[in-house]
């Protein structure tokens, strides 16, 4: 199956016609160059071969979360991998079936392998034999898992602000309110220290991301579900603790487990994070299938911006970020120009979104949607735009309607 005349085999997907378990199979970029992708097809099976490392698979979200069986190869010699082997089936033994492909596996290898979660070992190289008898053995697996504990596939959006008071708040909320109008959503407020998403729904939450984080080993779905606070539109809202917390009360763990679970759980995961960069921040950026970078049209607003998208491209996220320039004065006829802030920011603007002071305070007061407020606004009108191209880059139609 691997020869030195394969083809390289990189991040391509062979997909049936029907629906399928999906498999990733992680391997080292040179063993992935040999691989010839022809013998992968199998029926009811789509295989996509991930040609890096189980850490960089880990931490792109999206990926995971697009994963029923994952096949992973790592040097089962270096304890550092091993270590980082162990963790990743742990953290996921409830939801997704691993099986470790190792070269010059022996026997003791295999049942140290074997002593974590692992639900396979497979030797590295394979023949297809092998790997599908590895792959059935994903498939019993995952078919043995609860299917609430199945991962829903939601889909993880982020909104970060380039500066504070840009209105971050205000348009994840509000976005939030329209995405509700079709699937079940949840909206997360990770600004510990100055959130203010559920009093911008006008909802008094009895229990508070603070709950989560003191639940520890305890947090699961149903808790989780148990926390959220419903709007009257359906829209479930997690609250920032009431009083103020240290931004490091939260762990990159901690937050990457509370959005997998989110995602298990809604069709859409919205996420309200702070603008500070904290050891945390990358594991919600990570997780998530866009990011909102949302700035204003002032000299200072446009320059932040393109700082956090500098660092956000340092982090290969900047393929996931879309820019939305708020409080756009819009002129009587036509479009604003935003072609300086374009120049400056060396990327498009993807959602301009209306100034409307009125509008936006009174929903806010109220807790209710814009649309409620003023009809055919062009606040509105600019968020709805928002929220369908938000939901066709990121596939949320496909994660169900509620
Ligand atoms: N498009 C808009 N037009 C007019 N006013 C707006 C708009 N968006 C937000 N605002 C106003 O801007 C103010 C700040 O909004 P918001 O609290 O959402 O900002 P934020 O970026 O979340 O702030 P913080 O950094 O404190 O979290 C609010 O008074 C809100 O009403
Ligand atoms: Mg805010």
């Amino acid at each position: 199956m691997l020869g030195r005349t394969a083809t390289p085999a990189i991040d391509k997907v062979l997909e049936p016609a029907s629906p399928a378990l999906r498999v990733t199979i992680v391997l080292d970029p040179e063993t992935a160059a040999l691989l010839d992708e022809s013998r992968l097809a199998l029926p009811d099976t789509s295989v996509r071969i991930f040609a890096g490392t189980l850490a960089g698979f880990a931490s792109n979200g999206p990926m995971v979360r697009a994963t029923d069986v994952l096949i992973a190869q790592f040097d089962a010699e270096n304890p550092r991998e091993f270590e980082e082997f162990e963790r990743f089936v742990q953290a996921h033994r409830n939801h997704l079936p691993v099986i470790a492909a190792v070269h010059g596996l022996t026997v003791a290898l295999t049942r140290k392998i074997l002593r974590s979660d692992a639900v396979d070992v497979l030797p590295v190289p394979f023949t297809p034999d092998e790997l599908h008898q590895a792959i059935e053995t994903g498939r019993h697996q995952m078919l043995q898992v609860q299917p609430q504990a199945r991962m829903r596939g939601g889909r993880i959006l982020t909104f970060v602000g380039a500066l504070g008071g840009v209105g971050t708040t205000a348009v994840a909320s509000q976005a939030a309110l329209i995405w509700a109008e079709k699937q079940s959503v949840c909206l997360i407020d990770l600004d510990l220290q100055f959130g203010n998403a559920a009093l911008y729904l006008n909802l008094k939450p009895q229990l508070t991301l603070a709950d989560l984080l003191d639940a520890g080993d305890r947090l699961d779905a149903e808790f989780l579900r148990s926390v959220a606070d419903k709007h009257v539109s359906g829209l479930s809202v997690i609250a920032s603790p009431r009083d103020m917390m240290p931004l490091d009360a939260l762990t990159p763990e901690f937050v990457e487990r509370l959005l997998d679970l989110a995602a298990q759980c809604y069709d859409v995961v919205l996420v309200d994070l702070p603008g500070a960069w904290i050891s945390w921040s990358l594991s919600a950026l990570q997780k998530s299938d866009a990011i909102c970078l949302i700035a204003g049209l002032t000299v200072p607003g446009v320059h932040q911006a393109r700082r956090q998208i500098e660092v956000l491209e340092a982090n290969d996220l900047g393929d996931r970020v879309r820019l939305v320039l708020n409080r756009i004065v819009t002129p009587m006829f036509g479009k604003a120009d935003l072609s300086q802030a374009e120049t400056v920011l060396r990327r498009k603007v993807n959602f301009p979104v209306a100034n409307d002071y009125p509008t936006i305070s009174t929903a806010i007061d109220e807790g209710k949607a814009i649309g409620s407020i003023k009809v055919r606004s062009r606040i509105e009108k600019d968020m709805r735009a928002m929220v369908a191209d938000l939901s066709s880059m990121i596939g949320a139609e496909q994660a169900g309607p509620r």
